[in-house]
């Protein structure tokens, strides 16, 4: 077959153009030319490389195919270490057009032009406008894969496109970086936006070649030099950090000539090696010494190799940002929505705005600016966000501070501690009521003078119609049964506001959702959460009370649960022990009622799209109650699915049609349901494909047991006992089901509750879940210093209850 369709294409010139075509076409289809089981490192004309082959090089040592990425989802093709275990993609072909998940395979036409087909799309080109017909492509042992002509006899006549022309963010030995002064090339490193998004990030990795006549590693930032790797040597660097006892592997040469200046490396012993531009700005071979560490440059930074920038003068070197977990007390943000900057644009542009104190990520996706001024509040006890905050760093290591110090302690000394301690507190704490008191008793004034706000009309008229008796309560009834909002009567921090404890004078315990002040994204909430809740009533569901609107306060008041919610359980060591079997079968039925009540008893028909353990609270007997309808939206009786522009919701309980396409239906509820069954379960938390040792991506994780008939493996170790282990794989299985790619494959709401209830009842064989699995640690290397994200929740703005 190769050698007919080889000299075929070879003589195309002499065959008439439509029996060329019409040979060509029945090639095709014949569909012999998929590949066989055999390992391939060549593509030729008319044949197929398919979604789940891949091409290996022909000392086995890398790796040609798709894979996934999560963040935001696609498919993508490229390269790849056979034997990595960071499981690092080494080159992308289509960085910027991601394809969807489960599709899409990689041919060569009759005319050698490479390109990924899929559905849904035109294909992808890899080589256009470098093509000749007698073309193969090959991934040769260096991992490179390059497109050749052929002579008629099947030697190489001429290279005519290769991958390492278009690097990514990874430089392999023997790989380039430098100019080709023959066709004015550069051959420079893109960092990638996020850590699982390829598409184009801040940073950029060149051969500097101007600064007199020295040539050395230059990292810009949006094009502002960043850091210079100083003098080099045959194997390191002068502003490399740490140097790695292993860096002694490395031969660095540096080639000029009139073709071309570049630098290039090789590896002593031939093992793997890849330097990586992460999305932080970090260089890094291994991960435990980078050659540049992440964000090394920022701030006000005089670590070795990096380029002074002018601060404003609100900066110095004493501050910097730091990730501290809190709220703001009084923000509203200032948004940058631009889906093309991530972290460390903000970071970038915080610093240099002296109105601004810190800042997070808009999206899950970590893309986009929150940026924050005023005073923060750090709360480390609770489940808030992080964010970064500008902090004084100075104080411990100024030197002229140290000095005053040793006399400062003698007089502290000589002084009774304690009482200076007690007395400090108490005048912090008068100081702090006094300020809340003028504030509130302000606030208090300006509402008792005002006229009955138009909204409280508006909403009350709204409720009445619709013949629900919610409570209406004064501000002034929230301030006292809250004791004035204290900070111990916070139970902890919503998406859109603090929550705090309350008791009416009737003795009812209450809990109060206070929306941040002068947000207008949590007003369309508001009203969403309002309108949606007070309409429902089951036992699953927690029960909104009442609300109070006054101008810009605006509160819903629900039933108050002792038991906080099921994250604050299940993911704590200790008190996971609480939740025997039987609690937990409890709670995940409860789940399941409340959500087929929301998908199909209530009077609407709602999909919830924010299920996770953080929104399941738990009532004095651990009954579930799910919370937080912020984001539900609800559903026409005979529409099937809907899509948004904004995706929004918590990483690792979005479905992938969800996270992909924004697509949501009852089926992307049912995907969270069944995250958020494994993990009860387990007792662990679906973090995604971030973890290293791949054990934070539970879905994955599962299958892997699973498809190795170790499923009760998964099982919390904190459930010892043996009797029910057959229950406890019936809900892996039936948890399995629900986490399936394809949302058709996902059982309906009420099959789960019958087959959690009918335990004889067979169970079809879930079809592994490739979106959840395949991806381990991918892309660029995480760690806990370069996640940005403050998982941040935003509004939607076409939320209208209909
Ligand atoms: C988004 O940010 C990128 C990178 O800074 C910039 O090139 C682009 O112009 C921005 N887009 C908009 C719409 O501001």
């Amino acid at each position: 077959m190769k050698s007919i369709s080889a000299i075929l294409v070879s003589q195309k010139s002499q065959l008439p153009t439509a029996i060329y075509v019409l040979i060509t076409l029945s090639c095709w289809c014949l569909g012999g030319l998929q590949f066989s089981h055999a390992q391939k490192d060549a593509i030729k004309p008319g044949e197929v490389l398919g979604y789940s082959q891949q091409l290996v090089s022909a000392d086995g040592r890398f790796q040609l195919g798709f894979f996934n990425l999560s963040n935001p989802v696609g498919n993508y093709l490229g390269t790849w270490y056979t034997n990595d275990t960071l499981n690092h993609r080494l080159w992308i072909a289509n960085p910027d057009t991601p394809i969807s998940v489960g599709q899409g395979n990689l041919t060569m036409d009759g005319d050698g032009l490479l390109k990924i087909l899929h559905d849904g799309g035109s294909p992808i080109p890899l080589n256009a406008n470098k093509t000749a017909p007698n073309s193969i492509a090959a991934l040769e042992n260096s991992g490179n894969l390059v497109v050749k002509e052929l002579n008629p006899d099947g030697s190489t006549k001429r290279i005519l496109w290769e991958s390492f022309d278009y690097p990514t963010n990874t430089l392999l030995p023997g790989m380039k970086l430098g100019i080709s002064y023959k066709t004015g090339k550069r051959w420079t490193l893109t960092s990638w936006l996020a850590r699982e998004n390829p598409a184009p990030g801040g940073f950029s990795l060149e051969w500097n070649l101007t600064a007199n006549g020295m040539r050395q590693l230059a990292i810009r930032h949006r094009g502002d030099m960043y850091w210079l790797s100083g003098v080099g040597s045959n194997s390191y660097f002068a502003n490399f950090g740490s140097i790695s006892s292993d860096a002694g592997i490395y031969n660095f040469s540096y080639v000029t000539n009139e073709n071309e200046s570049y630098f290039s490396y090789s590896v002593l012993d031939g093992r793997i090696s890849r330097w990586i531009l992460t999305s932080g700005g970090a260089l890094m071979d291994f991960l435990d010494s980078p050659f540049v560490s992440f964000g090394l440059c920022f701030s006000d930074s005089s670590a070795p190799g990096c380029v002074q920038r002018s601060s404003p003068i609100c900066r110095n070197s004493s501050k910097t940002f730091q990730k501290r977990k809190g709220y703001f007390v009084s923000s509203s943000p200032r948004l940058d929505e631009n889906s093309s900057i991530s972290v460390y644009d903000c970071w970038d542009r915080c610093w240099n705005d002296c109105s601004c104190d810190g800042f997070c990520t808009l999206q899950d996706i970590e893309t986009g600016c929150r940026f924050f001024g005023g005073e923060f509040a750090e709360d480390k006890a609770s489940n808030l966000e992080d964010f970064f905050v500008l902090t004084d760093i100075s104080e411990p290591v100024e030197e002229p501070r140290r000095k005053k110090i040793w006399w400062i302690w003698i007089i502290v000394g000589l002084v009774p501690v304690p009482a200076i301690i007690i007395f400090l507190w108490f005048l912090r704490k008068k100081l702090h009521w006094d300020l809340e008191r003028n504030r509130e008793a302000a606030t208090l004034n300006e509402l008792t003078s005002s006229r009955r706000s138009g909204d409280t009309n508006e909403i009350s008229n709204d409720a009445e119609k619709r013949g629900h008796d919610l409570k209406v309560l004064s501000f002034q009834s929230i301030v006292a049964a809250t004791d004035n909002f204290s900070t111990e009567n916070k139970l902890g921090q919503g998406g859109f506001g603090p929550v705090y404890k309350g008791r009416l004078p009737d003795g009812q315990e209450i809990a109060v959702k206070r929306l941040s002040r002068r947000s207008g994204q949590g007003l369309v909430e508001f009203k969403n959460e309002l309108v949606l809740i007070a309409r429902l009533q089951h036992t699953n569901l927690v029960r909104l009370l009442g609300y109070c609107v006054k101008e810009d306060e605006k509160m819903l008041i629900y039933e108050y649960m002792p038991n906080k919610s099921l994250d604050f359980f299940l993911f704590d060591p200790k008190k996971r022990e609480l939740l025997d079997w039987k609690r937990r079968c409890n709670i995940i039925e409860g789940i399941a009622q409340g959500i087929l009540y929301l998908h199909r008893y209530s009077r609407l028909r709602i999909i919830h799209r924010d299920l996770k353990a953080g929104n399941i609270l738990l009532d004095a007997d651990m009954n579930p109650k799910i919370s937080d309808f912020g984001l539900a939206r609800v559903f026409e009786r005979d529409e099937a699915d809907a899509k948004t522009q904004r995706v929004v919701g918590t990483y690792g309980y979005m479905s992938p049609e969800y996270a992909m396409q924004g697509k949501f239906s009852e089926k992307s509820d049912v995907y969270s349901f069944g995250v958020l069954m494994l993990e009860i379960v387990s007792g662990r938390k679906n973090k995604g494909a971030f973890d290293p040792e791949n054990t934070g991506n539970l879905v994955g994780y599962t299958w892997e047991l699973w498809a190795k008939g170790r499923g009760l493996d998964l099982k919390d170790s904190t459930l010892s006992d043996s009797d029910s282990d057959n229950q406890i794989l019936r809900y892996i299985h039936v948890g399995l089901l629900c986490v399936q790619d394809y949302a058709a494959d996902r059982p309906t709401m009420s099959d789960v509750v019958s087959m959690l209830a009918n335990e004889t009842l067979p169970l079809p064989i879930p079809n592994r879940a490739v979106f959840s699995t395949q991806r381990k640690l991918s892309g660029a290397i995480s760690t806990s210093d370069e996640k940005g994200s403050c998982s941040a929740r935003i509004t939607i703005s076409e939320i209208d209850p209909r």
